[in-house]
């Protein structure tokens, strides 16, 4: 497990995108606004925001939305380098469990950059998903 260094500047490059992206949430029942960005191994960066539905279990993270988007666009072949999640409440707000799978399935070496209790954090995808699973 090796943590990808991120410059300061693309930090400050995804930290723009996701915030950017947290303005388009469809957050009308949790009223919390979520951003996530990803950098790509070829250096291009997807964002996306959470999309809630009246039907509440259909809701789609920020990070899944970004991946997603980042998929669609480029096919299933990228590597993801570096997450990163903003909310509009400056709240610790880490991926969830779904979206750490999600991130595990394109980023097995991702580093996440996330608000923690305790404040900014970094973690290699590992930490937050010990045996991610793959189909073999
Ligand atoms: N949410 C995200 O988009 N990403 C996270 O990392 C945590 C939670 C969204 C889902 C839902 O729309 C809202 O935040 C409240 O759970």
């Amino acid at each position: 497990m090796s943590k990808k260094r991120v410059s300061a500047a693309v930090r400050t490059k995804l930290d723009r995108a996701a915030r950017n992206a947290m303005q388009h949430a469809h957050a009308p029942y949790s009223n919390f606004h979520v951003g996530a960005a990803i950098l790509l191994r070829s250096g291009e960066i997807f964002a996306g925001c959470n999309v809630e539905n009246a039907s509440y279990g259909l809701t789609n993270c920020a990070e899944r939305t970004a991946i997603f988007s980042a998929v669609a666009k480029l096919g299933p072949r990228i590597e993801i380098e570096a997450v990163t999640v903003a909310n509009d409440q400056g709240a610790p707000c880490s991926p969830c469990g779904a979206c750490r799978q999600v991130i595990y399935e394109f980023g097995p070496d991702a580093t996440v950059f996330f608000q923690s209790a305790d404040g900014p954090r970094e973690s290699h995808i590992t930490e937050l998903l010990p045996e991610g699973f793959r189909l073999q």
